[in-house]
């Protein structure tokens, strides 16, 4: 299932994240995904994987254009001149002349990002990325953004899942023309207390779906872009099967209720 970005780029709305996998682990991962029906793969500088997710994707054997391959800013690299550098060094790491999406990792000083976003621009102007965003952006963040910004960024990538769904993100974003995409939708570490989760279990139940394709498939249902990481291939392949089932809407509003506010990774403005 496609999306199309606020510059007509379309978007799978299901990508495999690779955020912890590296090497053998990373490469085998990408290929069984591609194998089996993923066309997104999200990976970052920070990864140190893009060697191994650009051989996959080489030696999937499925053609470069209908993959859609997202990297990301890493903080260290932030700057007009470095971003340029950053994307380039990142491009040939992966073996690729273009990628699909290029993201600000985290957004720093308001300056740095402004600059950084600049560089975005231009790379995008000049075909190294097919569209750009941000990540971890809040709503100053993006309003900072905006002062400065000549194209409004594609997508914003956040975390989210169903302790933290940023509904009144999501809807600003929307409003703005951003996608959001969800990283952590299962979780991440915590994936623990998902699994456990009684009214996901209930509904698992019903569906005759296992607790991970519900957090899934609601996140689809919100129209968010979904990411989630497995280098196991059962794994990849039940994420994967979330595309093929609908969910009713009182259990759509069961699972908006186990929302907490609940963040797992650091805050944006906290993080070094
Ligand atoms: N922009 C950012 O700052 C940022 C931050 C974090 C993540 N991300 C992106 O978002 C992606 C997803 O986030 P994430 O990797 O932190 O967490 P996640 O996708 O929510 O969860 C991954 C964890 O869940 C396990 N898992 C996956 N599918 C499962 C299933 N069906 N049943 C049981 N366990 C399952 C994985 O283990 P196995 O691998 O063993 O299956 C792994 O431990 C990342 O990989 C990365 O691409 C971006």
């Amino acid at each position: 299932m496609n999306i199309r970005l606020n510059n007509g780029v379309e978007i799978p709305q299901l990508g495999l994240g690779t955020f912890r996998a590296q090497k053998k682990e990373a490469y085998e991962a990408v290929m069984h995904a591609l194998k089996i029906g993923y066309r997104h793969i999200d990976t970052a500088a920070a990864y140190q994987n893009e060697e191994d997710v650009g051989r996959a994707i080489k030696d999937s054997g499925v053609p470069r254009e209908e993959i859609f391959v997202t990297t990301k800013l890493f903080q260290p690299d932030q700057g007009y001149l470095k971003t340029k550098k950053a994307l380039h060094k990142s491009l040939e790491r992966l073996g690729l002349e273009y990628v699909d999406l290029f993201l600000i990792h985290w957004p720093m000083s308001y300056q740095l990002t402004a600059d950084s976003y600049q560089a975005m621009e231009e790379l995008y102007l000049d075909g190294y990325t097919r569209a750009i965003g941000v990540s971890n952006f809040n709503f100053h963040h993006l309003e900072h953004l905006f002062d400065t910004a000549e194209i409004i960024p594609q997508v914003n990538q956040v975390e989210c899942h169903i302790h933290l769904q940023n509904h009144k993100l999501h809807e600003f974003c929307r409003k703005n023309g951003i996608y959001l995409e969800a990283y952590a939708p299962l979780m991440s570490h915590e994936i623990k207390a998902l699994l456990e989760n009684e009214t996901m279990q209930e509904i698992a139940k019903k569906y005759d779906k296992s607790v991970p394709q519900i957090a899934l498939r609601y996140q689809l249902e919100r129209g968010i872009i979904i990411l989630p990481k497995s280098v196991n291939k059962k794994r990849i392949e039940e994420n994967y099967q979330t595309l093929d089932f609908t969910l009713d809407d009182a259990d759509i509003d069961a699972i908006a209720k186990l929302n907490r506010a609940r963040k797992y990774f650091p805050e944006a403005d906290n993080f070094n």
